[in-house]
C-alpha cells in the first residue's frame, strides 16, 4: 500500500485523487481486464480511459504503436470502443470492487460526439451519482488527419471552453479537464491563456500536459539505403512519447505553472485550476521532476504499456515489493 509519507492527495474540481499519480489515456487502459487492474491497483489515485467517442474509432492496420528503449511512437487515433461501452464497463467495476477512486473519461473528436459523449455521462451521473466521474477532453491527438489537435487553435479552444461552460450548467459540480498537446513557444501558452481568460471562472479544472509530439518518426524504421530527400520508404510516423519526451513535458509544465501563478497574483480567475503532468515518468525521479516544476498529479503511459501497472508503485515508492503487493 501506498506509505503514509507518501505524496498527499490532490482535488480536481470535485474528485480527489489519492495518491496523486494515474494512468494517461492510452491503449493500456482499454479492455474490461485492464481497467479493472488500473481500478484495483492500489497505487493509482484515479483511471483515465483510452480516448472514446459515440461510436467507437474506426483503427485498421495504420494504427499502431512501436516502443523504442525507454520511448514510444504511436499512429492511433481513438479507442475502437465506444464511450457507451466503457460506461457500462465503468459502472461494473465500481460495483464489483470495494475501491472508490475516480474515474476520468477521456473523450475526443468534432463538437458534435463531444456533445453526445456528455449527454451518455450526464445520463450515467444522474442514476449513479455515487460514481465519481470526470471528463478529460483531450484537444491534442496528432494522428487525425482530418482534425488537427485543437489545442493548438484559439479558436477552437474558446469554442470548447463554451461548451464545457454548458455542460457546467447542466451538471453542476462535474470535473472537466483539457489534454493539450506539446507547446513549443511562448505565442502557443498566449492563445490557451487567452481561450481560458475569455471562459467563466471555474469552467476547466485542470490541465493535463502533455499528449505525444505529432508527426515523428522513428529513426531505426527509416530505409538509409535511399538518397536522401527521395523518400524513405514506409515509415512509421506518430506521436512520440516516454523518455524522449520528458524534458518538452516538463517545460509545458512548469510554464504552466508560472502562468497560472501570473494569473494567480493578478486576480485568481484561474486560481484552482490544477495540472496533470504527463511525459516520459516511469520512476520515483521522474514523478518528483514533474511535481518539482508544477504537477499536482503526474500520469504514466508508455512506462505502463513497457512494464504494467506494477510501474505505479515503482513511481510512487521507487522499489517494487517482492509479493507485489
Ligand atoms: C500508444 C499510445 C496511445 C495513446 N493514446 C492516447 C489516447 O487515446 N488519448 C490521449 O489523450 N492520449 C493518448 N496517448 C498519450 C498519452 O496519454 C500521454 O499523454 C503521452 O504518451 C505522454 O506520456 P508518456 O510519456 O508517459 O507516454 C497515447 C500514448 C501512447 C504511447
Amino acid at each position: 500500500m501506498p506509505s503514509a509519507q507518501g505524496p498527499s492527495a490532490v482535488q480536481l474540481g470535485s474528485l480527489l485523487i489519492s495518491p496523486p499519480l494515474i494512468n494517461s489515456s492510452c491503449p493500456w487502459a482499454s479492455s474490461l481486464a485492464q481497467l479493472t487492474e488500473l481500478y484495483e491497483c492500489p497505487y493509482t489515485g484515479a483511471v483515465t480511459i483510452r480516448t472514446s467517442t459515440p461510436h467507437g474509432f474506426q483503427e485498421d492496420s495504420s494504427h499502431s504503436h512501436t516502443l523504442f528503449g525507454e520511448s514510444s511512437i504511436n499512429s492511433y487515433g481513438f479507442s475502437p470502443v465506444s464511450v457507451g461501452q466503457y460506461l457500462i464497463w465503468i459502472e461494473m467495476i465500481h460495483d464489483m470492487s470495494t475501491k472508490r477512486k475516480p474515474w476520468l473519461i477521456s473523450i475526443g473528436g468534432p463538437e458534435t460526439d463531444l456533445e453526445y459523449c456528455f449527454e451518455h455521462i450526464s445520463c450515467l451521473l444522474s442514476r449513479r451519482p455515487d460514481i465519481p466521474i470526470g471528463i478529460e477532453l483531450n484537444l491534442s491527438c496528432p494522428n487525425i488527419p482530418s482534425h488537427p489537435p485543437p489545442a493548438y487553435s484559439g479558436l477552437e479552444l474558446a469554442a470548447i471552453c463554451e461548451l464545457v461552460s454548458s455542460w457546467k450548467e447542466r451538471q453542476k459540480g462535474i470535473t472537466v479537464g483539457i489534454k493539450i498537446p506539446p507547446y513549443t513557444h511562448s505565442g502557443m501558452y498566449d492563445t490557451l491563456f487567452s481561450a481560458l481568460l475569455g471562459a467563466a471562472a471555474g469552467t476547466i479544472d485542470y490541465v493535463a500536459a502533455t499528449n505525444t509530439l505529432g508527426n515523428s518518426i522513428l529513426p531505426s524504421s527509416i530505409d538509409t539505403t535511399l538518397p536522401s530527400g527521395k523518400g524513405e520508404g514506409p515509415v512509421f510516423m506518430g506521436g512520440m512519447a516516454g523518455s524522449a519526451l520528458h524534458p518538452l513535458s516538463l517545460g509545458v509544465v512548469r510554464n504552466l505553472r508560472t502562468r497560472l501563478r501570473e494569473q494567480e497574483y493578478n486576480g485568481g480567475h484561474l486560481r484552482n485550476i490544477k495540472i496533470i503532468g504527463i511525459g516520459g515518468v516511469s520512476d520515483r525521479e521522474g514523478f518528483e521532476r514533474m511535481r518539482y516544476v508544477g504537477a499536482d498529479v503526474v500520469a504514466v503511459a508508455t512506462a505502463l504499456g513497457r512494464e504494467g501497472v506494477d510501474v505505479f508503485q515503482k513511481v510512487l515508492e521507487g522499489q517494487i515489493s517482492k509479493d507485489g503487493k
